[in-house]
């Protein structure tokens, strides 16, 4: 069952580092829409009467997302392991969104601009032990050029979840709650 999810995350990935923009799946804009949705909602600015600002107003609903791992140390962790490649400040590298003249993509921003919250726990952490082309390699794709190296010789399974936990806490509310909701799938299907 979790090899199917994973596949399903990634074919989309291979597709598109045969040739598109990187990392688009029907999920991703899926979510594109509803941030259009938002966005573009009707505020009452236009009736020509002052209203409250209803816009700004939170998803009650929505509890806040409890980030879990030692966020402080994650820093540390991501400044010495991850940092040359993915930016001090999660930036990325330049042109991260298209392969280089060898196939491989510069490292993808870890912030809001990036993908990452698209992604539940488990792939991203699969992504960061085995890295981009063992990953590829066990989804059966032999010749994915990847810059992503495997850290899984290297760090701990709870260092990950603190560099996990210390790129979450960059990320706006709404996208916590995006990729909360996307592990707690994933972790549903892996039952
Ligand atoms: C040598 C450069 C390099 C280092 C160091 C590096 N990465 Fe990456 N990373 C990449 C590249 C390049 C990609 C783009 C995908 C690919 O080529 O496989 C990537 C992709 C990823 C992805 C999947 C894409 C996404 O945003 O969901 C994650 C997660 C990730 N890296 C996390 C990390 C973490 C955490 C560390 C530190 C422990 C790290 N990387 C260190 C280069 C690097």
């Amino acid at each position: 069952m979790k090899t199917v999810t994973l596949l399903a995350i990634l074919v989309p990935m291979a597709a598109i580092a045969a040739g598109g923009a990187w990392m688009l799946t029907v999920a991703d804009r899926s979510e594109e829409a509803v941030e259009t949705a938002q966005t573009t909602a009707p505020s009452g600015a236009t009736s020509g009467t002052t209203q409250p600002p209803q816009a700004a107003a939170p998803q009650m609903s929505t509890p806040p997302v409890v980030i879990s791992g030692d966020i402080d140390r994650g820093e540390q962790l991501y400044l010495t392991s991850c940092a040359a490649c993915h930016g001090t400040n999660l930036e990325g590298q330049e042109g991260w969104r298209s392969a280089g003249p060898d196939g491989v993509f510069p490292a993808p921003p870890h912030n809001d601009d990036g993908h990452t919250w698209h992604h539940g726990d488990q792939l991203l952490t699969d992504y960061i032990k085995l890295g981009g082309a063992e990953l590829m390699r066990r989804q059966g794709m032999a010749d994915f050029k990847s810059g992503m190296p495997g850290f899984g010789e290297i760090l701990e399974d709870d260092e990950i979840q603190d560099i996990l936990a210390y790129i979450k806490s960059n990320w706006s509310e709404r996208s916590q709650q995006v990729q909360a909701t996307r592990s707690a799938a994933e972790r549903a299907q892996a039952q």
